[in-house]
């Protein structure tokens, strides 16, 4: 086992802790001294879980392509394997421990791969610890607060040839200007802000993305310029509660303000996620009531349908403040289409409280849900909650309500017959001649069309609803 250079490792008790310290914003660009330390060299990087990792690997790639990296599929020509990992529920823990194993072939291969690992399974305490005690081929461990740093980092663990561990809980500093490499030339993830001071009793997040911090206003229009500038059709605005946006700055800006500058702006489309229902304010509804470049498709994680669960989540709403919430939302906004997130076999969950989950998802006309079992994650309340649903009774409901939410999607998809919808086309579908790309509402569509039309956005007549996608034609007139 190599020795271990710069261990920090993590700590959950840390993590949990906000302070009132004002959050610095720093200026990469200012600060940065790149060497160009991966020229000659390839990378490769997987990444696992939500927008908030892809975005994070995009200014990993972003950072990497500055010192001389090249990117490749191949694994087994990398001189760089980074894994971008998460570690909200159990799975996704299992399947990076998983990738880890199967991995180490490589390092045995060319014992010069450094096997790095970075993002959310490293700010976990206990995780850190067994990647240390039964993965000791991996080179470099870092979290999600010091991405800035993998210039260092790298430098030191190519260097050395010494193990690199940085593993931050402190709250992390705003960091602006770092370079990006982006996953699409027309659709970008923009962070609003970062972090989570919710603290839903089952989640994970606000212990590894830390304090909720909201970038400059300005940075933000700023950034979303640039990408008007480089032809971006759509931003999608990111943060773990975009309806906090503001409450930790000083001039009072909230997402409302933002969305409404940006109702200005000559971009296409402009999407965000995720809501937390308790934040979602009546301003905001009445700047996206306004139409136009807002998307009329909002996702709304409610969780849980009955009160009881909800309280024992801490998510701060009823089940009224739901209905009352979208009522308002569907009478300002005709037509918007809801998605959702829900979890089953919330420890002390009864079949008379699945139930009330199983009757919002028909109530509320949901078009869409990411359904998940209750994984307990080390550090959080739930964790220590008596858990007395069985394991089957779990796999029981999930089943019933992945059926209930498939009726909605399809209830969602078949209002669109014989419309015509706008379609920005995002690729070649895996149907040979076939686009794929979504309309406003965010369903997904495939038609017939030449490869030249990625990128743009197209009318289509849409002539069959499935429960996962619309099919259609091209339409010669827009809608
Ligand atoms: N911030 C968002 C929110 O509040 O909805 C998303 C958080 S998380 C990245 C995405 C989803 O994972 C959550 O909405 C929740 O449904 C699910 N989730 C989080 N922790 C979980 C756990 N311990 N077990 C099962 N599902 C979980
Ligand atoms: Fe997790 Fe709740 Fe924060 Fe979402 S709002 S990231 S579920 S703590
Ligand atoms: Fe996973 Fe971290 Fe996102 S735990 S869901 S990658 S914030």
């Amino acid at each position: 086992m190599k020795e271990a250079k710069n261990l920090h490792t993590p700590s959950m008790r840390k993590a949990r802790k906000r302070t009132s310290r004002h959050t610095p914003v720093i200026d990469f660009a200012r600060h940065a001294v790149l060497k160009d330390i991966g020229k000659g060299r390839l990378y490769h990087l997987d990444t696992y879980g939500c927008q908030a990792n892809e975005a994070d690997s995009e200014t990993i790639r972003g950072l990497l392509g500055k010192l001389g990296f090249r990117e490749t599929d191949e694994e087994s020509r990398a001189d760089l394997i980074l894994l971008n990992t998460c570690v909200v529920r159990s799975s996704a823990a299992s399947r990076i421990f998983g990738e880890l194993g199967r991995l180490k072939r490589y390092k045995r291969e060319n014992p010069d791969l450094i096997l790095g690992v970075a993002g959310c399974l490293p700010q976990d305490e206990s995780a850190t610890k067994r990647i240390l005690e039964e993965h000791p081929h991996v080179d470099l461990i870092f979290g999600t607060h010091n991405i800035h740093r993998l210039p260092e980092l790298l430098e030191t663990a190519l260097l050395s040839k010494e193990k690199v561990v940085e593993v931050l809980s402190e709250e992390g500093d705003i960091v602006e200007n770092l370079p990006k490499r982006r996953f699409h030339t027309k659709k970008a993830y923009v962070n609003i802000m970062y972090g989570c001071d919710e603290f839903c009793t089952y989640c994970v997040v606000p212990y590894t993305r830390g304090k909720e911090r909201s970038r400059p206003f300005a940075r933000i229009l700023a950034e979303i310029d640039a990408l008007i500038a480089e032809g971006y059709r759509e931003v999608t605005l990111l943060g773990q509660n975009v309806n906090a946006y503001g409450k930790d700055l000083e001039d009072e800006k909230t997402f409302a303000d933002l969305l409404r500058a940006l109702h200005e702006r000559k971009i296409a489309r402009v999407r965000f996620t995720t809501s937390h229902p308790r934040d979602f304010d009546q301003q905001t509804i009445d700047v996206l009531a306004r139409g136009g470049n807002l998307m009329p498709h909002i996702h709304l994680p409610v969780q849980a349908g009955g009160d009881k669960i909800l309280g024992r989540m801490n998510r701060k709403y009823t089940r009224d403040d739901i209905l009352d919430l979208v009522g308002r939302m569907r009478k300002a906004i005709p037509g918007v289409a809801l998605t959702t997130d829900l979890i089953v076999g919330f420890p002390g969950e009864t079949e008379a409280d699945f139930e009330k989950t199983l009757d919002l998802v028909e109530k509320v006309g949901f078009e869409g849900a990411f359904t998940f079992m209750f994984s307990p994650r080390e550090g959080t309340p739930a964790a220590k909650f008596t858990d007395n649903v069985p394991q089957e009774t779990k796999k029981e409901r999930l089943h019933r309500l992945q059926k209930r939410a498939d009726e909605g999607y399809k209830k969602g998809n078949e209002r669109f017959l014989e419309k015509t919808v706008d379609v920005l086309v995002e690729k070649e579908s895996k149907e040979k001649g076939m686009l794929a790309g979504y309309s406003p509402h965010h369903k997904l569509v495939h038609f017939a069309g030449s490869t030249d039309l990625v990128g743009e956005i197209v009318p289509v007549r849409i002539t069959e609803a499935k429960t996962w996608f619309l099919r259609g034609e091209i339409h010669e007139e827009s809608p």
